[in-house]
């Protein structure tokens, strides 16, 4: 499929452009419209009739916006996603579930696969229900880590206090032979994650198996622009700041306010 519209990626906040930035790095010519619902920030703590609301709305508005795919770039938002939610015409849709539970069931020599994220991610159990569809035999370890998310957004990373929270986070986990990031944020504490659990654990996050899935799919057409656009529903210079350790590189941010149909 030629990839001739741009690329809708949406997430609670700031933390799925973890995924923009590899989608980025992988398709530079490919147009990017990133839509961070900061207002509604953290889905990790929301119900699923709330947050389920908002995916309607915000698919919504990049589908007005012409984007012919969509990323839901947020685990919370993908734990309660289903099709009927999103307007008909995407041309495909990816979560951040799916390229993660695929890849853990392909790999050989895991009994164990740990699972951290928010709570709305873990108590959904979806990443324990689709690998287990999948794969029987895999024991799933779930531990919601409510603190981790915004501890990164506040900076605190390869820090004392990161390694503290991060230390008695895994350690109620129990040893495991792979560990599942099932949250946008995890990929910026990936090493200290990796430094704790040692280089024999698998670590598994959603940014490049979703580049890789789009690369995959679709050939990028000679006329896409390679212009982005970062879209926030509430905009503040911290969000913007922060945004760029997500992102990787300085980006602009702009207020926009979805109203409901
Ligand atoms: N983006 C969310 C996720 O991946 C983390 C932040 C939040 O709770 O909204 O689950």
């Amino acid at each position: 499929m030629a990839l001739s519209k741009p690329i809708g990626v949406f997430d609670s906040g700031i933390g799925g452009l973890t995924i923009a930035s590899a989608i980025k790095r992988k398709l530079p010519q490919a147009s990017i419209i990133y839509f961070g619902d900061t207002a509604h920030l953290p889905y990790g703590d929301k119900s699923a009739t709330l947050i389920k609301g908002y995916i309607r709305n915000i698919s919504n508005f990049l589908f007005e916006q012409d984007c012919g795919h969509l990323v839901v770039a947020c685990n919370s938002a993908s734990s309660v996603l289903t099709n009927d939610l999103l307007p008909a015409g995407y041309q495909s849709v990816l979560n951040v579930i799916d390229p993660v539970v695929n890849r853990v069931v392909m790999e050989t020599g895991i009994q164990t696969v740990g699972v951290i994220g928010t709570r709305r991610t873990i108590n959904s159990h979806v990443y324990r229900n689709r690998i287990k569809k999948q794969s029987e035999s895999l024991l799933v370890k779930e531990l919601a880590t409510p603190l981790l998310a915004p501890m990164i957004e506040d900076g605190f990373v390869r820090n004392s206090i990161s390694r503290s929270v991060i230390h008695e986070y895994l350690k109620r986990l129990g040893p495991v032979d792979a560990l599942i990031l099932g949250c946008t944020h995890y990929p910026l504490i990936r090493t200290e994650i990796q430094e704790y659990i040692g280089n024999d654990v698998l670590l598994l996050d959603a940014p490049d198996l979703i580049a890789d899935q789009l690369v995959k799919e679709n050939d990028i057409s000679p006329n896409q622009s390679g212009t982005d656009h970062f879209y926030v529903s509430d905009f503040t210079e911290s969000f913007e700041q922060t945004a760029q350790s997500f992102f990787g590189a300085s980006i602009h941010l702009e207020q926009r306010s979805i109203h409901p149909k």
